[in-house]
Parts: C-alpha cells; sequence; structure tokens
C-alpha cells in the first residue's frame, strides 16, 4: 500500500520520508527531472498554475505505486488532489506543526528555495497555512504531531499507522 505524508513546508515530510525507505518518492524531486527546472525557476516562467497541473498527474500515478511517497505542501489546495488522496487506497499521513516551528524551520532551509515562501511575507504564509490546515485534515487517515519530536520518533510513529 502507498503511504503518503502530507503537510506544510518545513513539516519533515522529505526526511520522514527517506528515513522510512530506500526506494521512496519524492514528488517534487519528480516534478524537478520531469521539467527539468528546479521548481522555483519554473514558477516564475511557466506560473503556479502549470506547477500544479503536472503535480496532479503525479499524483495519480503514485497512487498505486505502493511506496512511502512525500508529497509537497500545496497537494492539497485542489479539491481534485484531495478526492484522489481521499478515494485512494493508501495511507494519508499528516506531519502536523504549529505556524512558529514551521515558520523557524522553512527560514533556516537555505539548501531548499521554496517559491511560496521566497513570495510571501510571514504573514501572508501563515493566512495560507491557516487555509490549507482544514484540508490536510480533512485527507488524513492519520494525524501524528510532529512539534519538538525527532525524526527517530516521527518514523516510529509513522511506521505503528502502517
Ligand atoms: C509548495 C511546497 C513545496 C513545493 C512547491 C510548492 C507549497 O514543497 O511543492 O514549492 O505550495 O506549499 P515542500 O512542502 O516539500 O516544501
Amino acid at each position: 500500500m502507498t503511504t503518503f505524508l502530507i503537510g506544510f513546508m518545513g513539516s519533515g515530510k522529505s526526511t520522514i520520508a527517506r528515513q522510512m525507505s530506500a526506494d521512496f518518492i519524492d514528488m517534487d524531486a519528480m516534478i524537478v527531472e520531469r521539467i527539468g527546472m528546479p521548481i522555483a525557476a519554473f514558477f516564475e516562467t511557466q506560473g503556479e498554475a502549470a506547477f500544479r497541473q503536472i503535480e496532479k498527474s503525479v499524483l495519480s500515478e503514485l497512487v498505486v505505486s505502493d511506496k512511502v511517497v512525500s508529497t509537497g505542501g500545496g497537494i492539497v489546495i485542489s479539491p481534485v488532489n484531495r478526492q484522489i488522496l481521499k478515494d485512494a487506497v493508501a495511507k494519508v499521513i499528516y506531519l502536523k506543526s504549529d505556524f512558529d516551528s514551521l515558520y523557524n524551520r522553512i527560514s533556516s532551509d537555505t539548501d531548499n528555495v521554496r517559491p511560496i515562501f521566497v513570495n510571501s511575507s510571514r504573514q501572508a504564509l501563515e493566512a495560507i497555512f491557516n487555509t490549507r490546515q482544514p484540508l490536510y485534515e480533512e485527507v488524513a487517515s492519520q494525524i501524528i504531531d510532529v512539534t519538538d519530536k525527532t525524526p527517530s520518533q516521527i518514523v516510529q510513529e509513522v511506521k505503528e499507522f502502517q
């Protein structure tokens, strides 16, 4: 069965997926491979809507992957994506945290430049977080509070749900 890790930017989806399984799939990395440029560059040249289209088709492909999949933080914006996640024979695990902790993590992650972060004020980003929060909960089959937990503690909890 596929396990999708969902949650806001900075919640540790990729880190946890990597530790869960050697052949995990990072959706953003898969998209980068497909578009042939960093996500930030794609947002700039093609726009967010074009990114969301690709994200949707990659998500549909991954439902039957049988792998641990880390998703992008915006996966739940689309009602179609939410339906895909709800209908999927899959575990959908929401790595939940509070905005301040996530903001600190995103701000210090200089290796991964996220266009949504770069182009938004802290206040605007918090508004996005508040809009998305109920959407993650809507599609999640399990919710794990990851605040102040180590990756190995989180991996342990995710495995209990698998
Ligand atoms: C996005 C989150 C990013 C990436 C893109 C858009 C978002 O993924 O998909 O920059 O809208 O929240 P991460 O959650 O892995 O940072």
